[in-house]
């Protein structure tokens, strides 16, 4: 294993030692390569640069406490980029061949799998994109599926803790007939603006509105939204977010733990009603949330005075991370053992 300070890094690129990357030429996608190279050699009117035939995934390689190295949930990802692809005209790539090329990257690069020790994982970054040139505005007839890693930090290097969010009115990331269910880079370029602002404000992340009526909850930055009361999950209904597979995983988590689960509009007012409230991905499993503070109307939803997270919120993180390390009983085979 590298030397490295684990628990010292941040969400960042580092290199490491291999890719893994497989073409689509003539109609089919060809042999998995592996590839030391950091760089692409791209045509100039390649698809991807200009019309933004451009897809990602995000998921993370646990080092477990038995030793064993683990991947959660490959088969949801792979899933989610073949939706992408039937968005954006791209050919999808068999789930099968995503979840051996995640298995290879991550076994090639073993040595860099931080320590489960130190909390941090081993992120891995799956990237399609549309290669052949095109002026006019076409699909492409090549493309190429790459998957990188990298190791990035704890994303809670103080414990687990609450953080302060605002509602952004004048920005919206995705319409709601648009790309918002898609993992395109686009929805993150159209996100950058807003989420400097709510850094500049002091602000953990930005919140957007549905774009149509600005009345509903969509989703923060790059995380789905939920709240807690009465005993129940409740997570919005949108057709303009990311389908996230950690929320869907809390959904299954906190029905299993006895609570109701409901998926449906949540009117910003409702707010006011929640307990606990927190985002969710991949990154944090859970962000708790402080408090959202709606600037235009002046409104402030408080769901934590003392900064600590609540405890529904602390249970649901507890076992999701407890099914991603191995440490608590795998019911729904999510997890697939990579290195054993
Ligand atoms: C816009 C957006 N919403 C939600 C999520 C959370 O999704 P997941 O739980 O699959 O990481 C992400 C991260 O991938 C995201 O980029």
């Amino acid at each position: 294993m590298k030397d490295l300070e684990w628990a010292k890094l941040s969400f960042g690129y580092r290199k490491t030692d291999y890719n893994v990357r497989c073409y689509y030429r003539d109609g089919k996608w060809g042999e998995i390569e592996v590839s030391s190279e950091e760089t692409i050699n791209l045509h100039m009117a390649a698809t991807c640069l200009h019309y933004g035939q451009e897809a990602f995934e995000g998921l993370k390689a646990y080092r477990c406490p038995d030793g064993k190295v683990r991947v959660f949930r490959v088969d949801e990802n792979a899933a989610r980029l073949q939706s992408t692809c039937r968005g954006i005209l791209m050919p999808e790539l068999p789930t099968e061949m995503f979840c051996e090329m995640v298995k290879k990257v991550v076994r090639l690069n073993q040595e860099w799998i931080p320590t489960y020790e130190s909390g941090a994982t081993l992120y891995i970054r799956p990237l399609l994109i549309g290669t052949s040139a095109q002026v006019g505005v076409h699909p492409a007839s090549e493309y190429c599926f790459l998957i990188f890693v990298t190791p990035v930090g704890p994303y809670f290097k103080g414990g687990f803790a609450t953080n302060p969010y605002v509602i952004i009115r004048d920005h919206d990331r995705s319409a709601p007939l648009g790309t918002g269910i898609y993992k395109v880079g686009g929805n993150y370029a159209a996100s950058l603006l807003a989420n400097k602002k709510a850094h500049d404000l002091g602000y953990a992340c930005e919140f957007y509105l549905d774009a149509k009526e600005k009345k509903y909850i969509d989703e923060c930055g790059a995380a789905n939204f939920f709240g807690i009361k009465d005993n129940t999950y409740v997570t919005p209904k949108s057709t303009s977010i990311l389908p996230s597979i950690t929320n869907k995983s809390l959904m299954q988590v906190a029905e299993d733990l006895g609570m109701k689960v409901e998926r449906r509009p949540i009117p910003e007012e409702e707010l006011a009603t929640f307990e606990e409230a927190g985002a969710c991905g991949t990154a944090a499993v859970i962000s708790p949330i402080s408090k959202i503070d709606d600037l235009e109307t002046g409104k402030s939803y408080v769901f934590s005075e003392d900064g600590k997270p609540g405890e529904m919120s602390k249970k649901l993180y507890d076992t999701l991370r407890g099914i991603q390390y191995g440490t608590i009983e795998d019911k729904h085979g999510w997890t697939t053992v990579v290195i054993d």
